[in-house]
């Protein structure tokens, strides 16, 4: 028997007007998760619209020099695409184990934004199995901006953000190259405690480095 395919009515809106346009060029910007900070900073979650000043900012050595080599370089509006994309990969979500089975999934990677601009990026990597009360956080902004405090600003309202989101969670760490020290320096400035360092267990560009480990508790735990 054919298949029946049931035409729209004429009056339909499919037939009367021209064809939607995209929906990533019109979808309202995400609510931010941080707002009313100092410089007229936000945290928000990515938009389409965000690529080419997140690839603007993003495309510099001396922040690919900071990052794992998951971090490409040159950074092109393609890999900020692909970045965004990641970060709607569900799979990578987070429900805290506090929560209720049937809590909604909570994204963990942002947009740092600033009059309206994707200026750097900062996020959440859950720890797994016996380390899952723990996440690493990372991060990064645009060189033009830096030395200004912003990355203190966001990264402490990030941390409350966190503790308040995700109930479970005791510990935030950052692993971060041993020649970082201005991220060294903005992690102590957050609160977090240098814990210790893993000799010689980075090889970045051509060289074998130490890594520091640096940590924030919740508080009372
Ligand atoms: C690390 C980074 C986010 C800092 O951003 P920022 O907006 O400049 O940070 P802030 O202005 O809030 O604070 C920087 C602090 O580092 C200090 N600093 C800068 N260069 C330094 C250095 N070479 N050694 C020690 N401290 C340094 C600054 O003096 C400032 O501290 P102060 O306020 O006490 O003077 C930015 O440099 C960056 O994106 N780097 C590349 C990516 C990266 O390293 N990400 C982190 C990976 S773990």
């Amino acid at each position: 028997m054919p298949s029946t395919v049931t035409s729209p009515p004429l009056s339909s809106p499919a037939q009367t007007t021209a064809p939607a346009p995209k929906t990533t060029t019109c979808n309202p910007l995400p609510t931010p998760i941080i707002s009313s900070l100092p410089h007229n900073l936000q945290v928000r979650a990515y938009h389409p619209t965000d690529a080419p000043s997140c690839a603007h900012h993003a495309n510099n050595r001396k922040i690919w020099i900071n990052m794992t080599d998951m971090y490409p370089y040159p950074y092109t509006i393609e890999s900020a695409q692909s970045w965004m994309k990641h970060t709607l990969d569900t799979t990578l979500w987070i429900r805290d184990e506090l929560s209720p089975e049937n809590a909604p999934l909570i994204q963990p990677n942002y947009a740092i934004i600033r009059n309206g601009e994707c200026i750097g990026s900062i996020g959440l990597k859950p720890r797994k199995d016996i380390k899952r009360r723990g996440c690493e956080v990372g991060f990064w902004i645009g060189e033009e901006f830096w030395g200004r405090g912003y990355m203190v600003v966001v990264l402490k309202a990030f941390v409350e953000w966190v503790w308040r989101t995700f109930p479970a969670l005791v510990r935030l760490d950052a692993e971060v190259i041993g020649w970082n020290k201005q991220s060294g320096r903005v992690l102590e400035k957050a609160g977090f405690m240098l814990e210790g360092v893993s000799r010689r267990s980075v090889f970045k560009d051509g060289r074998v480095v130490d890594e520091e480990i640096w940590a924030l508790f919740r508080e009372g735990v």
